[in-house]
């Protein structure tokens, strides 16, 4: 018989007797069932076309909602772009499905801050992405001068609470791969939050104790950042262990183990400003497995068992469900899921590839076994 332990955020089923309270660990025998609030992507990258296709699918039977990434080619620059974008998505889902596509605006040098009036005025677009230009794949229109270029728009948004969705890392091929995102920091963010302390910013994809210290000593509800699976359970290590793994390569770059740690212990401490995104980054195996690799990792079929797995490892099951399912809607300002997921202890093996007419995709943990299972 399948019993029900109710926790404060959500419910784990054990086949023995009913508890209430903590977190208690399996005992032999027993399959536990963890139900949450139907959780969002809040950092996603879905392409286009046959790749679109090929791909939704997996972010739309695990999510609700996705804030879209626009580094297409071409970039998703205007509102008008970003409505057909939309409608691309909506026709590609399946038919039952009831994912909403959050759509962003690529930022360039020459956006106007009338385009962020009409971001605001489509209700389809929901923040502006800064690629420092030439950061990561599809940065080449991205932004060169910030605060020179850019400060008009930036004040817009301030006017129309659009948040600025950040690739924290500098460009500058002096600095070191592996210091790009502090340096971003101290010469990039700082001066921006001194210069317009009112705007809405999420680091993205953060890698790096430097990035957990300056979300943590900002204000709440202004600063907030998106954490991968990958930057939770993968160090740099990965990137080279038993010979070059490209399929681990992902910008910003994985750090050293004790950047690592940091995050989890940030995500795992029940802040508010730290929510999930998978940056879920799909390019065919062989534009990964050649002489120069793009930059991306899919995880979108494995991120909820994953991220499962580090609150899990963490002894923070409990904390789980605010990383996945609050607190990136309450920072948005957007409702929270009403639907609910479940996931099973039930060991079960990624597979080695996902097979289309264009070619291959590897997930992130490819051939791995993982313990929690969503339930579809
Ligand atoms: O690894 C990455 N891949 N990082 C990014 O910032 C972009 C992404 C992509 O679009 O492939
Ligand atoms: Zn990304």
């Amino acid at each position: 018989m399948i019993k029900t332990l109710y926790l404060p955020c959500y419910v784990l089923k054990f086949n023995s007797a009913k508890i209430e309270g903590h977190y208690l660990s399996k005992s032999k025998g027993t399959k536990m069932e963890l139900t949450l609030t139907q959780p969002d992507d809040w950092h996603l990258h879905l392409r286009d076309g046959s790749l679109l296709d090929a791909v939704l699918p997996h972010s739309a039977s695990h999510f609700g909602r996705a804030i879209v990434m626009p580094n297409l080619r071409p970039p998703v620059t205007t509102t008008s772009a970003a409505v057909a974008y939309r409608e691309s998505i909506t026709r590609a889902l399946p038919a039952s499905s009831n994912f909403t596509p959050l759509m962003t605006l690529y930022l360039t040098d020459s956006t106007k801050p009338d385009e962020i009036k009409l971001a605001r005025q489509s209700g389809a677009v929901f923040a502006v992405k800064l690629y420092p230009a030439g950061a990561t794949t599809n940065s080449q229109d991205g932004v060169t001068d910030l605060l020179g270029k850019c400060l008009p728009v930036l004040e817009e948004m301030v006017k129309q609470d659009i948040p600025l969705l950040v690739h924290g890392e500098v460009t500058d091929a002096a600095v070191d791969i592996f210091d790009r995102e502090k340096v971003f920091i101290e010469t990039v963010l700082q001066p921006l939050i001194h210069k317009l302390p009112q705007l809405k910013i999420v680091m993205e994809h953060i890698t790096t104790s430097d990035a957990v210290r300056f979300v943590e000593s900002s204000k709440e509800g202004f600063i907030a950042a998106t954490v991968t699976p990958q930057h939770l359970l993968l160090n740099r290590n990965s990137i080279f262990q038993g010979g070059l793994q490209p399929h681990n390569y992902c910008l910003p770059v994985l750090k050293r183990e004790t950047h690592r740690q940091a995050i989890v212990a940030a995500v795992t401490s029940g802040s508010k400003k730290f929510f999930l995104g998978t940056d879920s980054a799909p390019h065919e195996k062989r534009r990964k497995e050649c002489p120069c690799g793009c930059a991306g990792i899919y995880n979108a079929p494995v991120a909820l068992s994953l991220y499962a797995k580090v609150f899990e490892e963490a002894g923070a099951l409990d904390k789980l469900e605010a990383f996945t399912s609050f607190n990136g809607p309450d920072f948005y300002g957007l409702p929270r899921n009403k639907s609910k997921i479940t996931l099973k202890k039930n060991p079960w093996v990624v597979p080695e590839s996902f097979s289309f007419a264009f070619g291959e995709i590897i997930p992130m943990f490819a051939g791995k076994t993982l313990e929690w299972q969503l339930l579809l």
